[in-house]
């Protein structure tokens, strides 16, 4: 049982006046930013101390990923999941969504097909035709308060130039953490088709339904692992994406070469600080993420809670990840984020998603400013309550 006691994501950390990109936003105005993916709590006390170690050091020339973070990644991996996971194997990143791009332009030709499934992460949207590839956009349904993949519709919506599919999992915005039998259908109709999967798991140890493991798409078995691209970093789970570190894991050999080729003279490498955080992150924070983890339970539940008493918006259970997606369709509202920043919150609008009439609710920050903002919403709600 970890010792969870002693971390503080209670105290307000004045993010103000620190060129927080959340917190900018809303310069000089009373709105609380509940928007972008990160926390508004300290990082880890041992990744703060080994930025400050490294930072002492004084150099910092261009920098090489350090065996001693490869090795603890190696570890990780085969802890955490049991994912033997060879060294050669990694690509270390500046970032998960330069990976995305990466990948789009790794696989297949111009003109050719990306699929995802939406509502999604914004970058998946616009990562193919970066790349002037066509993306193909398959909706999730939402059955039973859960949402899931519809593999009928994406096996129709393949279509003989479909190279890629990229997956988030676990699924940001709709916060599920896949089953092995949802994957496995996915990896099968991949398999089928030769379609290559980019599988984005930045946020697979943010997984608050203890029920749910998070399960790596290569490790289904060695066939869908040569042909996936894992992308996975310390940024979310440990609040240091300012400091730009990922890595993917790519198994088979030629794929591996084609993704690297595609880096080439255009990706830089990961910062030393990056790597520093990284290492701490994944081999001296195991207590902090548990604490996280149990905070984030708590604030996901004040959510889910006050979503409820409000009757024209409904929510979804979320198993991963400290964001909610919240379905405000009922209230009629033609931009559902423009109306609760009017009413001092600021969320993502579900457009960007591609799936209007919702917003993305980050509830990652100290619960005193989450319940602020919860009363706020329900406030305005009652007003258009009201009204209607
Ligand atoms: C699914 C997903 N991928 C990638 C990212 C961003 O990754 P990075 O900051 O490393 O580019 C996010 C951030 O919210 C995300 O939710």
């Amino acid at each position: 049982m970890a010792n969870t006691a002693h971390f503080d994501f209670d105290t307000v950390v004045e993010r103000r006046g620190t060129a927080s990109l959340k917190w900018e936003k809303y310069r000089g105005r009373d709105v609380i930013p509940l928007w972008v993916a990160d926390m508004d709590f300290r990082s880890p006390p041992a990744v703060i101390r080994a930025l400050q170690q490294r930072v002492a050091d004084g150099v910092f020339g261009y920098t090489v990923a350090p065996e001693e973070l490869t090795a603890a990644v190696v570890a990780m991996l085969a802890t955490r999941y049991d994912w033997k996971v060879n060294p050669e194997w990694l690509v270390w990143l500046p970032g998960l969504v330069s990976g995305l791009n990466v990948a789009c332009r790794a696989v297949g030709e111009v003109g050719e097909d990306v699929m995802t499934a939406v509502p999604v992460y914004p970058p998946f949207l616009t990562a193919p035709a970066h790349s002037r590839r066509n993306l193909i956009k398959v909706a999730l349904k939402e059955k039973n308060n859960r949402w899931q993949f519809d593999f009928d519709l994406l096996a129709q919506s393949i279509t003989p130039a479909t190279r890629l599919f990229i997956l988030c999992n676990p699924h940001n915005p709709v916060g599920r953490v896949y089953t092995r039998d949802e994957l496995a259908t996915l990896a099968a109709i991949c398999r089928k088709h030769d379609i290559v999967i980019c599988s984005d798991e930045i946020h697979c140890d943010l997984i608050l339904d203890g029920e749910k493991r998070h399960i790596p798409t290569a490790m289904l078995d060695p066939e869908t692992s040569a042909r996936t691209i894992t992308l996975m970093a310390p940024s979310k789970t440990f609040n240091v994406p300012g400091l730009g570190c990922a890595f993917a894991v790519i198994s088979e050999e030629n794929l591996r070469a084609r993704f690297k080729k595609a880096m080439a003279g255009i990706v830089p490498g990961v910062n030393a600080l990056g790597y520093a955080a990284a290492w701490a992150a994944f081999t001296e924070c195991a207590d902090w993420q548990a604490a996280l983890l149990e905070y984030l339970r708590g604030n996901r539940d004040a959510v889910a809670q006050a979503v409820a008493r409000m009757p024209l918006l409904s929510m979804a259970p979320v198993e991963a990840t400290y964001l909610a997606w919240i379905d405000a369709r009922a209230a009629g509202l033609k931009k559902p984020a423009a109306f609760f920043e009017a009413a001092g919150v600021g969320l993502q609008d579900g457009i960007e998603f591609d799936a209007p009439g919702f917003v993305r609710l980050n509830f990652g920050c100290p619960r005193s400013l989450l319940k602020e903002a919860l009363d706020r919403m329900a406030a305005a709600m009652a007003d258009i309550s009201k009204c209607s």
